[in-house]
């Protein structure tokens, strides 16, 4: 399947750090901030660039700069993937940002869409969805499936624990969008966490 695993040694033990049960909320939206980073970092190595001409203080050059006209767009689906989207923007802080509410219902795990906004001109935009989890997977499916419907140039999903479940649940919705992320998990449990995973990430993070 469409997955690429982003196994770089800061990633992962700052992943382990967040993980721990007595790493505090503080630390572990510090943690959070900086794995981003890293993981945008990994994501982005192949954009592509092209020539610009510039002028230094000692003359004219051709110099790379990012190809696209357009600024990408982060997505966060709240609540917790506005901690990577934080992190993100601090390594790209021109990026636009969208935003799409959903909760999971607790009993039932369906996703409920409370907000939805994106940037404009996101049909000539490229677009990376963020949410540190995808456990069943039907977030994830619902934020995607939304955002297609506004027609973006490329769609990209990051996380940072996944499960095997979640996984095929989203490539068989969506198989074209690759998937990134920093650790898949043993398994979900019978209320839909992912196992051993860190927690709920909202909850780690806001309270
Ligand atoms: C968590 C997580 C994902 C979703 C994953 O959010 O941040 O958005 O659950 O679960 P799924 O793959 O089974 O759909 P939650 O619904 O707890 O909302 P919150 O971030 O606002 O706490």
């Amino acid at each position: 399947p469409n997955v690429t695993i982003i196994q770089h040694p800061l990633i992962q033990h700052k992943l382990t750090l967040m993980r721990r049960e007595e790493t505090s909320t503080a630390k572990f939206r510090q943690l959070l901030r900086e794995i981003s980073m890293l993981l945008a970092y990994e994501i982005t190595r192949d954009l592509p660039l092209r020539k610009q001409l510039i002028k230094t203080p000692l003359g004219p050059m051709e110099a790379p700069i990012l190809a696209s006209e357009k600024k990408m767009v982060i997505v966060s689906i709240m609540r917790a993937g506005q901690g990577i989207l934080d992190g993100i923007l601090e390594l790209i802080p021109s990026a636009r940002v969208g935003h799409i509410g959903l909760y999971r219902d607790p009993r039932t795990f369906i996703p409920i869409e409370y907000y939805f906004r994106l940037p404009d001109d996101i049909e000539e935009r490229e677009v990376l969805v963020v949410d540190p989890m995808i456990a069943t997977g039907n977030t994830a499916v619902a934020a995607i499936q939304r955002l297609k419907q506004t027609n973006p140039l490329s769609v990209k999903f990051l996380c940072l624990i996944a499960s095997p479940e979640g996984i095929d649940h989203f490539h068989s919705y969506h198989p074209e969008v690759p998937l990134y992320t920093a650790a898949i998990d043993d398994h979900l449990d019978e209320h839909g966490y992912i196992i051993p995973g860190l927690g709920d990430a909202g909850d780690r993070l806001f309270g």
